[in-house]
């Protein structure tokens, strides 16, 4: 692995510790301006601090998100579709070059295997490697959005392993029961979504289990921007994966964190 690449990993999974934080911001693609991510900036502002990367889109970082802000960006380049049409049909959206005007340390895209549009997916993938690998910029393939298939591990390590032998870096997935099989079977750090917004408790057992299971981080949305209290969330959401808290201690600190308002 070249020196630029593993540099710009490093700044997605932090070497103190081998895990990661990454905020993902990037739902307004297809989903347009989706609640609590309305408003951009007011919802990633108080968050940039405590995240490790953002990921999102080209038009959210420079709209959004203030060029002085310290944070590693992972650029969601895959896009194109809507929840209105089919979510799978997706391209590549933003070039390489400008990739490196945004000073991006990495870039992600979405694979829609068992869909319609899979092998254009993977496609896409393929070429997005090639044209990243030759500046050094780590490729994270997004795998399983959408509800075309059932989110358990045999499908879940079929996309995961997949995305890995076609040369991303690293896999976002889902969490599933079993979810150490989808790891083994995977030669790339998996990091996991968090999905659709759930209990503050839940979600923070969510990632522990994550963790424990075997993945590198999280890549998580929804489960900290919607919650009421996204700051006090997201630090709950580190201490699990920067220092193995347990998910009671988690939702202890939440709490604590919560009722002192921070929002
Ligand atoms: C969708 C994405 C989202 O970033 C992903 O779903 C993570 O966010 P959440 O934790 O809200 O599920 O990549 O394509």
């Amino acid at each position: 692995m070249d020196w630029g690449l593993k540099n710009r990993l490093s700044q997605i999974i932090k070497p103190a510790t081998g895990r990661t934080v990454m905020l993902a911001v990037d739902h307004g693609y297809f989903l347009g301006p989706t609640t609590k991510l309305e408003n951009a900036r007011q919802t990633i502002a108080p968050l940039v601090h405590y995240a490790d990367s953002l990921m999102l889109t080209r038009g959210i970082l420079r709209t959004s998100v203030d060029a002085s802000a310290n944070v590693p960006i992972v650029l969601r380049v895959s896009g194109g579709t809507s929840i209105l049409g089919k979510l799978s049909n997706e391209i590549i959206t933003t070039s390489i070059k400008d990739a490196i005007r945004l000073n991006a340390v990495g870039v992600a895209l979405s694979i829609f295997v068992g869909s319609e549009h899979e092998k254009e997916t993977l496609s896409n993938l393929c070429t997005l490697v090639n044209e990243a690998e030759e500046y050094g910029i780590p490729v994270l393939a997004v795998t399983a959005v959408g509800k075309e298939m059932a989110r358990d591990a045999r499908y879940l390590s079929l996309c995961c392993r997949i995305a890995a032998e076609l040369g991303a870096h690293m896999v976002k997935t889902y969490y599933c029961e079993n979810f150490e099989e989808v790891v083994s079977g995977c030669p790339v750090p998996i990091v996991v979504a968090g999905g659709k917004k759930i209990e503050e408790k839940e979600a923070l057992q969510l990632t522990y289990d994550s963790i424990k299971h075997g993945a590198f981080g999280v890549d998580m949305g929804r489960n900290i921007w919607q919650s009421d209290y996204p700051v006090a969330m997201i630090q709950a959401v580190r201490e699990i994966v920067h220092k193995n808290t347990s998910a009671q201690e988690a939702y202890k600190l939440f709490k604590k964190l919560s009722a002192n308002r921070q929002t």
